[in-house]
């Protein structure tokens, strides 16, 4: 059963939620420190900002360096926040992160590495050393809803799973949006003042691109899907698709490199059109944009010999391959 009640898109007032939120938060933490970990995705974006705007350098703000990200990405947040007045510290946890996930193929079993080396590796240890009591997070309704049905543990849910997150990592967790869709965050965070490529970006999932590699996730295979992701995003960023990407698959197939038999990868793109991510159908591309996709993942990915577009609906398929 849901603890919590959905605010539905039609009876959202930004300026009301914002100002109680910021209340919400300042009243919790009373005097206190708080942290929370920035991605640059718009959850994770309005919380900052309302964690900014109750606690000011109350606050301490992280980019959580998993190795797992997009290219560049990093720079690209610390720099947009900046802007804002918000300093943010780089972690870098590739060590933590990759160690967890090695050797690791069920999906599940990978969700949970990354949940656990996230609150108990690497903000178990922020939190002693800031000396903070709560964690700020951007978890949705969304996130609650397909974890409690079973289809998918998201990353961040912890106390809907029964997870007593002072008990087990010491700290306190905080979630201004929960009872919010993606598209009443994306209003919150327009509201809040935040630019259009930060509101109306395209959803990206917490466990990063390790969700998006079948099999081992390892630094190389995380390179593969990066680079493609770079192609996919670039090729498909002008559709008015809900949500584009690149996932790795674990077999190999047979193809033909430079005259020669070459046993090489295969990348699988998918782009959604979809409403809250709830259920989806695949966006119908023209065949030139799906051949421009393959002839420059080909050639510009090392290794990899064929690319598919997924066709299926959500569900029976999810958003995301893992
Ligand atoms: P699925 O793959 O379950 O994805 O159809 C639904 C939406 O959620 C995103 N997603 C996640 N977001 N933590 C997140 O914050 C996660 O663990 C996670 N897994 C999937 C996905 O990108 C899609 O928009």
């Amino acid at each position: 059963m849901l603890k919590v009640k959905e605010i539905k898109i039609e009876d959202l007032n930004p300026k009301e939620f914002i100002k109680e939120k910021i209340e919400e938060i300042f009243s919790i933490v009373g005097g206190g420190l708080a942290i929370n970990a920035l991605s640059g995705g718009v959850d994770s974006s309005a919380v900052t900002l309302l964690g900014h705007r109750a606690l000011r350098e109350r606050l301490k703000t992280y980019f959580i360096e998993n190795g797992l990200m997009r290219q560049d990405e990093p720079q690209k947040v610390v720099a947009l926040f900046k802007k804002f007045g918000v300093p943010v510290i780089i972690v870098d946890a590739r060590k933590e992160f990759f160690g967890a996930l090695k050797g690791i193929t069920d999906p599940e079993e990978k969700r949970e590495g990354i949940t656990s080396a996230f609150y108990k590796d690497v903000f178990g240890k922020l939190v002693i050393k800031s000396k903070a009591k709560y964690l700020l997070q951007g978890t949705n309704y969304t996130d609650i809803e397909e974890t409690l049905a079973g289809i998918k543990r998201q990353h961040n849910i912890l106390e809907q799973l029964g997870i007593d997150t002072q008990k087990q990592y010491g700290y306190k967790v905080i979630e201004p949006l929960v009872r919010l869709r993606k598209t009443g965050v994306r209003k919150i965070a327009e509201v809040l003042g935040l630019p259009k490529e930060i509101y109306n970006r395209p959803p990206f999932p917490g466990p990063a691109l390790s969700a998006r590699v079948i099999g081992e996730v390892t630094s190389e295979r995380i390179d593969t899907v990066r680079k493609a992701t770079k192609i996919v995003e670039e090729e498909l960023c002008r559709t008015k698709a809900f949500q584009y990407l690149a996932i790795l698959h674990e077999d190999r197939v047979t193809g033909i490199r430079d005259g020669k038999r070459d046993f090489g990868l295969q990348i699988e793109v998918r782009c959604w059109d979809s409403k809250d991510a709830k259920v989806g159908s695949p966006t119908k591309l023209s065949f030139g944009t799906l051949q421009k996709l393959a002839g420059r993942i080909t050639k510009e990915v090392p290794g990899v010999v064929s690319v598919t577009y997924n066709i299926t609906a959500k569900p029976p398929s999810t958003i995301e391959a893992v």
